[in-house]
């Protein structure tokens, strides 16, 4: 009965190789989707929330770039041996599809809702912040009240001793009151997902122009600000180099990590690539490869230009080249930080439809998620669905939870998908489509000790003052199993790097983060046993 149930919860039994009505245009090569990838990376989060990660980190937190760089790049190994063997839209979902079965696609769906949906609010605030600013900057001042968020406003109302020139004080103090509501909202992160839900609607070749040509001006700038910054590094501030240890480092998981979410938002592009085998993998590690340099070196200029705890602000890139008096250049940034972080809706906006899609495809979700545009065909239900599901959040969020909420499901998708190659049967090389290549498991409890030797020798107090229980409890008894398991098993040492990786970086989230994280989870299991179960394809055979 048991195994039954088991039977009945996994229903793996589609052929993804069969995959009918292929509808959308073939039009993409590697240079569109490393150009996609660096547009869905570079974004909010080196313009906005790596000021937090700097502020409790120093120049330190170049290490947890590298940890960030290091779980993502395993990961799109995994993301790439599972797109060279199922070239078909859905990203992650599609992978879990295959080789977990209908509950835990569905589950790794929902958490990618949370990857580019969710995250997609953050970098709609984000814009917005840096869009006020460059109107202030240009002479025209917007009422607070419709620069930013409820949620924000009234915790600033709340503090026994507020910072009375606060944006979202005086927001609060000043909003029109309606029915004794305060009319508080975020209106250009409205507006702003409201112009690229449109730009998305319209046509996958269309929003590949626009998307190029706002990469290759956020590249410019960001590549200017690392050279114009290098020169003006004062060297008192890169020492010490970790101030506040690599707990302080840790402390801005989700901010850093955040920085490199979107790498992946190439594989849901997979019906739209012309020879995805070979194209999706480059165009994932390409723009992961890029983007992880340019963050090193510019997380290198920021500390070093100014002193780290005054970098814990909104607009990090343009407050130091303030500080240092490079009035031109913060202009410039403040342009292309608005550029940027439109490039990055636009990639996330058109992924989520087409992960909606695929789940529509399978009956997880209804029909209607599926109808393709006849004009622009674009799957046009789906896109406005999300422009919804971005929206109307705008005006009840705030940008630390979404922050947070994001990275956590993100990673959480990463864990199911390193997780998954796991599970793939072995195959033969083929032509140029990529390869996982095998490392032997035995290998793993040596990289776990000499990890441990690195941070004990750079941060002594760190494993018995930092990382504590039960985290810590959880962790390493957690990868003990695993290696064990992965010697018995023979698995493959680079997913197990990936998982070992991302489980660590979870271990940084906090109580709070992991509760919503639950309940977000537990409305999704819901969702599934009220519709997918009885509704999916393999339910009705
Ligand atoms: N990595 C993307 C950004 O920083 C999500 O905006």
């Amino acid at each position: 009965m048991l195994q039954q149930f088991w039977h009945n919860i996994r229903r793996t039994k589609r052929d993804f190789s069969q995959e009918e009505g292929h509808v959308l245009q073939r039009v993409l090569g590697v240079r569109d989707l490393t150009m996609l990838g660096i547009a869905a990376i570079i974004g909010g989060g080196i313009f906005s929330s790596v000021g937090q990660a700097c502020a409790s980190g120093g120049p330190g937190v170049i290490f947890l770039f590298i940890l960030c760089a290091i779980a993502c790049g395993f990961s799109a190994m995994c993301y790439a041996e599972f797109s060279s063997r199922i070239p078909v839209a859905g990203s992650a979902y599609t992978y879990a599809y295959a080789s977990f079965g209908e509950l835990f696609a569905w589950i790794i769906g929902w958490a990618l809702l949370m990857e580019y949906s969710i995250g997609n609010i953050y970098v709609a605030f984000s814009w917005s912040g840096y869009f006020v600013h460059l109107m202030e900057n240009l002479g025209v001042q917007m009422p607070a009240w419709i620069t930013t968020d409820y949620t924000s406003c009234s915790a600033a109302a709340k503090l026994t001793s507020p910072d009375l020139l606060s944006r979202d004080l005086l927001a609060w103090n000043n909003a029109p009151v309606f029915f004794g509501l305060r009319i508080i909202l975020d209106l250009p992160a409205l507006l702003i997902n409201l112009l690229i839900t449109w730009l998305v609607f319209t046509g996958v070749r269309e929003s590949r122009n626009a998307s190029n040509i706002m990469v290759a001006i956020k590249l410019i700038v960001i590549v200017l600000v690392i050279g114009v910054g290098f020169f003006h590094i004062d060297s008192v501030n890169l020492k010490p180099f970790m101030p506040e240890g690599f707990g302080g480092v840790m402390a801005g998981v989700s901010a850093v990590f955040f920085t490199f979410i979107g790498f992946d938002a190439v594989s849901t592009m997979a019906e739209e690539t012309k020879v995805p085998q070979r194209n999706l993998p480059r165009g994932m590690f390409y723009s992961l490869l890029v983007c992880t340099v340019l963050y090193i070196l510019i997380s290198l200029v920021l500390t070093g230009m100014m002193p780290y705890k005054m970098l814990g602000v909104d607009d990090p890139l343009a407050s130091v080249l303030k500080f240092k008096g490079i009035v031109w250049l913060e202009y410039l940034v403040s342009i292309s930080a608005v550029v940027a972080m439109a490039s990055v809706l636009l990639v996330f906006q058109m992924g989520q439809p087409r992960i909606w899609m695929s789940m529509s495809r399978d009956g997880l979700l209804p029909k209607k998620f599926s109808d393709i545009h006849p004009k622009y065909k674009t799957p046009a239900f789906s896109t406005v669905i999300t422009g919804l599901v971005v929206g109307i959040p705008i005006l009840f969020t705030d940008e630390k939870f979404v922050l947070d909420f994001t990275s956590i499901g993100t990673l959480f998708a990463f864990v199911l998908v390193c997780g998954g190659v796991l599970l793939l049967p072995k195959k033969e090389k083929l032509g140029d489509a990529f390869h996982l290549p095998f490392v032997s498991p035995v290998y793993f409890p040596m990289v776990m000790v000499l990890l441990q030797l690195l941070v004990f020798t750079f941060s002594p107090d760190y494993f018995h003052k930092q990382f504590e229980p039960p985290e810590a409890l959880i962790y390493w008894t957690g990868m003990t199993v695993l290696g064990m398991l992965s010697v018995l098993q023979n698995w493959n040492l680079i997913p197990i790097l990936g998982l070992a990786t991302c489980c660590y970086l979870l271990t940084g989230m906090s109580a709070n983060n992991w509760f919503w994280f639950f309940v977000w989870f537990g409305i999704g299991l819901l969702v599934y046993f009220a519709y997918g179960y009885k509704k999916s394809k393999l339910a009705r055979g």
